[in-house]
Formats: C-alpha cells, sequence, structure tokens
C-alpha cells in the first residue's frame, strides 16, 4: 500500500466507481417526439438495453446509431471456409460483424487478429467482443493500418478479410465528418490523430488536381466545374461544402462523390489497399484463402487486376470468376449494401518465389 494511502481508501474509490458507473446518465434533451441527432439516439447506442427498439429500427431498414450492419456475412463465410483451429486476419473489424461470424466457425482452437485504424471504435469493438466471450486467447485486436500486415503478422494466416472503406458508426457520427447530413468539422479521417482533416488538406490543392481527385476517386463528371466552386471559398464543415456543391447547381449524387474523393484522398486509401494486394500473398499459408469487400469501381479494380495477375503469377490456384453482390433480401433489409462487391482468392500450395 501507498504511504499517502488510508486503510480502505482503495474499497471506498472502487465502490465509488461502482456507484459512479451504475449511475444511470441524464440523457441530452431533444426537440419534438423522436430524437433526431446521432447523439441524442441513445436507446439505439445501447441495443443491450432495448432490444426492442433496436429490432425495430433494422426492421425498418435502417442502421441503429452507433453501430454497423455487416454485409453479405453469409458468402464471405462460404468463401473463405473458415475451419476449426485455423488463424484469421479481418483487416478490417469496424463494428466486429463479420469478425464474430468468423470467430464462432474456427472454433474450437482457432485465432482471430483484428485490425482497425480507429482509435475511438476499436477499444469499443473489442470490449464488446470480449463480452460475448472471446477472451485474449483466440481474439487479438491491434490498431494499425492494414498497409502493414506483412510486417505484424509473425505467421501467416489461413485466412485475411478486408470490408474497405467506412463504418457506420464512423459515417453517422457528425463529430467525424463523413456526413452531410448533419454539420459537423470537415475532417473524414478515420484515424484523427494522424494526417490532416479535409478542410486543411483543400487548402492545400490546386484546382487541376482536385478535378483529377475527383474523376479518379470518384469518377465525378463535373469534376472541372466542381473543383473550382470548391476551391473559390474556404469550407470547414461537411454543410458549408454540400451547400457550395448545391451553390453550383449540382445534385446529391455529386455531394456524395465529392466526400468519397476527398476521403480517399486524406485517408491515403488506394495507397493502404495497393499495399495490402502486394503484401497478401506474403501475408497468407499455402492454401489459404482471401477475400475483400469494396464499395465503388476504384477499390473494386484494383482487387480485381491484384487477383488476376496473382492467377496469371501463379500465386492464386483459383479466384472468383463472377463478382458476388448483395441478394435482394438484404439489399431490401440493409440499403447500405446495395454497392457491395465480393471477390475472394486462394493462395497456391506453393512456396513464393
Ligand atoms: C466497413 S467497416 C468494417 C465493418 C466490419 N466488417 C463489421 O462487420 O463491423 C471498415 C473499417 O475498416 C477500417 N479501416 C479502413 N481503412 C483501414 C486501414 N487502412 N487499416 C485499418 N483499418 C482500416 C475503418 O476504420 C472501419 O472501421
Amino acid at each position: 500500500m501507498c504511504k499517502a494511502q488510508k486503510p480502505g481508501s482503495g474499497l471506498r474509490r472502487l465502490r465509488a466507481f461502482i456507484m459512479d458507473t451504475e449511475r444511470p446518465k441524464r440523457r441530452r434533451r431533444y426537440r419534438g417526439k423522436n430524437p433526431r441527432h446521432f447523439s441524442e439516439k441513445y436507446k439505439e447506442h445501447a441495443p443491450e438495453r432495448y432490444t426492442a427498439d433496436f429490432d425495430k429500427v433494422i426492421a425498418g431498414g435502417r442502421t441503429p446509431a452507433g453501430t454497423h450492419r455487416p454485409i453479405m456475412v453469409g458468402d464471405v463465410v462460404e468463401v473463405l471456409q473458415p475451419r476449426p483451429g485455423e488463424f484469421a486476419v479481418d483487416c478490417t473489424l469496424g463494428y466486429g460483424g463479420h469478425a464474430i461470424a468468423l470467430l464462432s466457425a474456427i472454433q474450437p482452437g482457432g485465432r482471430l487478429l483484428g485490425i482497425d485504424i480507429d482509435p475511438a471504435e476499436l477499444p469499443k469493438t473489442e470490449a464488446r467482443l470480449r463480452a460475448l466471450g472471446f477472451g485474449p486467447g483466440v481474439f487479438t485486436a491491434h490498431r494499425t493500418n492494414y498497409a502493414g500486415l506483412s510486417k505484424l503478422l509473425s505467421e501467416p494466416a489461413d485466412i485475411v478479410f478486408a470490408d474497405l472503406g467506412v463504418s457506420s458508426m464512423q459515417m453517422d457520427n457528425p463529430a467525424r465528418g463523413f456526413t452531410y447530413k448533419y454539420d459537423g468539422p470537415l475532417d473524414l479521417r478515420m484515424n484523427p490523430q494522424r494526417g490532416q482533416p479535409a478542410s486543411a488538406f483543400l487548402k492545400t490543392i490546386d484546382e487541376s488536381s482536385l478535378a483529377e481527385l475527383l474523376v479518379e476517386n470518384a469518377d465525378e463528371p463535373d469534376a472541372d466545374a466542381l473543383a473550382r466552386a470548391i476551391l473559390q471559398t474556404t469550407v470547414s464543415t461537411t454543410t458549408e461544402l454540400a451547400g457550395v456543391i448545391r451553390g453550383a447547381g449540382r445534385d446529391e449524387d455529386s455531394i456524395r462523390r465529392v466526400f468519397q474523393a476527398l476521403r480517399i484522398a486524406v485517408n491515403d486509401e488506394f495507397g493502404a489497399l495497393d499495399a495490402l494486394l502486394r503484401n497478401l500473398p506474403f501475408c497468407l499459408k499455402p492454401g489459404g484463402r482471401v477475400a475483400v469487400l469494396t464499395f465503388h469501381s476504384g477499390e473494386d479494380r484494383r482487387v480485381k487486376k491484384a487477383f488476376q495477375s496473382g492467377e496469371r503469377d501463379g500465386i492464386y490456384l483459383e479466384i472468383a470468376r463472377e463478382v458476388l453482390r448483395p441478394d435482394s433480401d438484404e439489399l431490401r433489409a440493409n440499403p447500405r449494401s446495395r454497392s457491395a462487391k465480393l471477390r475472394w482468392a486462394r493462395r497456391n500450395k506453393g512456396t513464393l518465389l
């Protein structure tokens, strides 16, 4: 016991902590009958306490605030063929939906390493999975960029999975700057501790480079005019940027594409994906399987090309002939699955050259 501590004070502190964490927090007041803002949806943020309300949101085809609904889980498990005792890596842990499905399929004896770049969400997901009974012997969480996967692994994996892009927790939280439905700082970083927010990035880029980026990252057809309009003013919030795009006579699709292009740029998403695809063969055991879920053409093109050239070079024994898409039930139940495409590959049994 330390010198300044009185006998029993540790116990008192523990009791005070328990009392404090047990005391229900006063919820924020909101206008109207139903909460509208992300932070006001207290029932959706606590699915374990408000099960019926949570289920009602899902039945309505929506994603409860602060959660993420995993996409094409059945297909992912089918193409990856997880078996008991295997070692799996989920490169994009997110809310943990795919990880839970894989973890369950590799028991008994299997282990899963869950990676995510997001310092705010990763600890919550780790705690959620621990509460579900996945102890440190079967599940490890690690905050890092999947670009460095080959350096992180001390042994190759049987399974590598990546579900690209952002989670609904990131997308829906105005404080993260991914949504233009509510006002928030124009940030768009998955790891706010690294790099620069999109508002600062826009101050460093010239008109022709921004136009190029809008084409390359989001196939924006009006890239030149939009780049000019955006750089004519200083934008620091999400709704300001949306307002500038609307003011230039463009629609919601253009707003969505501009946000996507900026998000890809500030997070160097293509750089990270290219690095992962390059290193994948070294991260997989002979006979190991990889599956990647993509959400736009720039991502899918890269995965398709990497798998095809890997097959030509004899690195992959077999790859997906056709891209897999969500079925009509999933599209109806979860509209956020609409642009998902799933590709997979199986590593050759031979060793790498
Ligand atoms: C679509 S979500 C994954 C959702 C997850 N499959 C689930 O079932 O909840 C994508 C996640 O990947 C993470 N991410 C994106 N790029 C990353 C990168 N380069 N390295 C590590 N994690 C990344 C994001 O922070 C986000 O949590």
